[in-house]
């Protein structure tokens, strides 16, 4: 149990479930209510992800105990909330331009969240930050790292000095932290007993559909997580289809990162892009002359792209395609430029 775990909840032992009391791989089991007759899926999935937490605890040199995963990092970012902070007595702090979740989930859980403005470069806003930490006392402050929307990595030198200022936890969301070429955050966990990084299998492993997370994070922090975490919330499927994309290690996120920037001078060179933003994700913030125009003729050629106009005038953000769709956006722009 962490320093930071919501009082009513340290009398709470994470739920117990027939899978995790007893490995009953060479048994005849008959202790789950499951359908006797087997086929892939009448069996429930193992509770902890032992194999797939092994595979990431290996891959990013952590032991096993530091690892959690879950169904989806958004469903790690409500548990994180609903670990750590009271209703009417905590806040948490994110940042905008920024991922919506944060509000999200402040707001199911009742939870007073502040959200501050990031720099004219989308970084950090430092002196800021500092001045709210002092004033505020968040519970929680999430940083995402590259950013949703901008695409930018935050600067690490104000990351580290937010970390250290941190009276509470700091969440560094590590989304499209592949598509970045710089080192991640997790080496902070050797110094640093407030910090959770989280990362997902649905972007750079390219398996949105299979709803994986996971969080890393010092043990006590993990088990704290455990508290709140229902059983079975990933399914075998996932769990083996994950472990198998591990061990291929067939991670390969040259050829986006390739596009990205190809994309990116082709968008550059359209007479209705006002700026596109350098990005170290998957994705480009394109300010338009008139976004919403832009919107509505890309969706009359069969083209969605996201409206983040309401975050960042004229903005939308574009997902870094294959060759062929990023051609088809290209040719699309052309026809309403
Ligand atoms: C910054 C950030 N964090 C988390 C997520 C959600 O990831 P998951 O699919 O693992 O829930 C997203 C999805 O868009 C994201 O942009």
């Amino acid at each position: 149990m962490s320093r930071f775990l919501n009082p009513y909840l340290h009398a709470v032992r994470s739920y117990s479930s027939a899978r995790s009391e007893f490995d009953a791989s060479n048994y005849l089991r008959l202790d789950a209510n499951e359908h006797p007759v087997e086929s892939p899926y009448n069996r429930y999935p193992d509770p902890m992800c032992t194999q797939l937490v092994e595979s990431i605890a290996i891959k990013e040199n952590l032991s096993r105990d530091q690892v959690l995963v879950s169904n989806g990092s958004d469903q790690l970012i409500d548990m994180i909330v609903r670990a750590y902070c009271m209703p009417d007595v905590d806040r948490i702090l994110s940042f905008t331009p920024g991922f919506s979740m944060f509000d999200y989930v402040a707001q199911v859980n009742r939870i007073a969240i502040d959200t501050l403005a990031l720099d004219d470069q989308f970084d950090l806003p430092l002196a800021d930050t500092l001045g709210y930490i002092d004033k505020s006392d968040p519970k929680i402050i999430f940083a995402v790292s590259p950013n949703n929307p901008t695409g930018n990595d935050l600067s690490p030198d104000r990351l580290l000095a937010l970390v250290k200022a941190a009276p509470g936890l700091v969440v560094i969301d590590e989304a499209y932290f592949e598509f970045s070429g710089r080192r991640s955050y997790v080496k902070l966990l050797e110094e640093n007993d407030h910090v959770i990084v989280l990362r997902t299998f649905s972007k750079a492993y390219g398996m949105a559909g299979l709803r994986l997370g996971y969080a890393l994070a010092r043990p006590e922090l993990i088990e704290d997580l455990k508290k709140v975490r229902m059983p079975y919330d990933v399914d075998s499927w996932s769990q083996s289809v994950a472990l198998s994309s591990l061990a291929a290690d067939e991670l390969n996120t040259s050829k986006i990162i390739q596009a990205r920037n190809e994309l990116r001078d082709r968008l550059q060179n359209l007479p209705q892009v006002k700026r596109v933003y350098p990005s170290d994700a998957n994705f480009l913030l394109v300010i338009f002359s008139d976004a919403i125009a832009t919107y509505r003729g890309l969706l009359d050629q069969g083209i969605v792209v996201r409206r983040r106009d309401k975050q960042v005038p004229n903005a939308l953000r574009i997902t870094v395609g294959t060759t062929a769709q990023n051609e088809q956006l290209i040719q699309a722009l052309k026809r309403l430029a």
